[in-house]
């Protein structure tokens, strides 16, 4: 026997393929509490939860037509080919190339999953298959699996602006730092993706986006640490869509500590990614202008949040839901007490989610490096600064549950200690004492770069003359040393 029939990863691939087959085709004929119909939803979880059992997805997607599991190429054998191929027909001529099945199916009820196998089959008559099977997927909370148009190469999901150098970090990206990177980068690309199309007058859906935003308010939901960690990811290249997805995320986690509901904070996610739209309307030179802006040039950038409600409305998506995304993205440089814009009067207040965009617009912009100001404030700093302005541009309640959600020094400060050590801000600090973080020590390398050192507790005290071991000196601005906080974060 060949090496390639033992391949087990190809084997179980095509058993895959041909489960999901007589899935479709038994769930075409049957109805729910059929037995044929039962071991067919059986055997089909059976073989995700296999191929799943050490990673968090199945990833199936097809390239030149040719399927690919998991990152290996299927083999195909004789007895099976015609069955595999006709998968393969299938699958295209619905514009699926990628198919992936989150491991937790291991919880969903059989008739969702025979829901699905249906949804599958009748996508064929509508005008755009992926399209109506990716809306008809969200109506029903299948967030279990995910259909894309495009083949996901595993090498750029893992395409994050900065990657870590060290090995090491690279082992700890697997499990859920891995998850929230994948995810980081996946709706990186689909934001960029959007505003590509859009700028070149193309039709273009809220689909992709919708999606990776549900799955990081699962994420979220889990854990926030890690995803307030990623949004210190800063770079200069790709400003706004950083810059974006940061706001979603800060916001996303800021309407967590106020109690929205997952929906609610999915929306709020997708106003964030979507506030700055507006910005491929204006000119690049205005928008990443070194110095003073003409009065004239400055009108112009002001657009941008008209341009951003203007561009969301052209959204191949639901009305309803574009509707529903519209008003903060148009809001979020109107300032709490109306000073900023556009100017519309002063008849209502901003709406809830224009609020909390208007507060994490604004700490992400200002702790951003820029091609125009190549260092950035301190978080701290930051923090301090917008406190001024508490109850002027900022909703003052809002914001204090911001400042209280990032911590007095939060994640992602480069922070310098009366030892002469420097440190990243790794933990928040507890709630008796918001100003003894727990960080991460920095050792200088010959060649200027830092290299992650040991992980210090800033309450910890000398045993013998129970004085503290280190007390911060100052903050110091990361980029101007080079650093990015989220390489050692993550
Ligand atoms: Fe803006
Ligand atoms: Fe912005």
């Amino acid at each position: 026997m060949s090496d390639e029939f033992n391949n087990q990863l190809s084997l179980e691939g095509e058993a895959l393929l041909m489960a999901l087959n007589s899935l479709i085709q038994t769930a075409k004929i049957h109805s729910d509490n059929n037995d044929l119909l039962k071991d067919a939803v059986k055997n089909f979880k059976h073989l995700v939860e296999k191929i799943c059992e050490n990673e968090s997805e199945v990833l199936l997607w097809i390239q030149n037509s040719r399927f690919y599991i998991q990152g290996q190429r299927l083999i195909l054998r004789k007895d099976s080919a015609n069955l595999i191929n006709r998968m393969l027909r299938f699958l295209e001529n619905r514009n699926i190339f990628t198919l992936s099945i989150d491991s937790e199916i291991k919880a969903v009820k059989p008739n969702t999953i025979i829901a699905f196998a249906r949804l599958l089959d009748r996508s064929i008559h509508q005008d755009d298959p992926l399209e109506w099977l990716s809306d008809q997927m969200l109506h029903q909370n299948m967030h279990w699996v995910n259909l894309e148009s495009f083949t996901e190469d595993p090498e750029q999901r893992e395409d994050l602006p900065a990657e870590p150098q060290e090995k090491e970090q690279h082992k700890n990206t697997s499990g859920k730092k891995g998850k929230v990177r994948k995810s980081y980068a996946h709706v990186l690309s689909s934001i960029k993706d959007v505003a590509r199309k859009l700028s070149a007058d193309k039709n273009v859906g809220m689909r992709q986006s919708v999606r990776v935003v549900q799955k990081m308010v699962d994420m979220i939901a889990e854990d926030e640490t890690l995803f307030l960690g990623i949004s210190t990811i800063r770079v200069y290249d790709d400003y706004t869509f950083v810059h974006s997805l940061n706001v979603a995320i800060l916001s996303m986690c800021l309407g967590k500590r106020i109690g929205l509901t997952h929906e609610a904070q999915e929306r709020l996610g997708m106003c964030g990614l979507f506030h700055d739209l507006g910005k491929v309307e204006v000119p690049k030179n205005i928008v990443n202008k070194r110095g003073d802006l003409s009065e004239a040039e400055y009108n112009e950038l002001k657009n941008h949040s008209m341009h951003s409600a203007r561009l969301i409305l052209k959204l191949k998506a639901d009305r309803n839901r574009k509707m529903k995304i519209l008003v903060p993205p148009f809001e979020h440089h109107m300032g709490y007490d109306h000073s900023g814009y556009p100017k519309i009067g002063m008849g209502r207040q901003l709406s809830l989610f224009g609020r909390i965009i208007t507060i994490t617009d604004v700490y992400d912009a200002i702790t951003s490096p820029r091609i125009y100001r190549p260092t950035a404030m301190s978080p701290n700093k930051a923090l301090e600064e917008m406190m001024s302005q508490s109850g002027t541009h900022f909703d003052p309640i809002l914001l204090k549950v911001f400042i209280n959600m990032m911590g007095v020094y939060p994640l992602g400060t480069l922070l310098k200690f009366d030892t002469g050590e420097m440190g990243i801000v790794m933990q928040q600090a507890p709630e008796d004492d918001r100003v003894r973080p727990r960080v991460l020590l920095l050792s200088p390398l010959a060649n200027g770069k830092y290299e992650k050192g040991e992980p210090a507790d800033l309450g910890e005290r000398d045993p013998q003359t129970g004085v503290f071991k280190r007390n911060i000196q100052e903050s110091l601005n990361p980029s101007s040393l080079g650093i990015q906080p989220a390489e050692y974060l993550l």
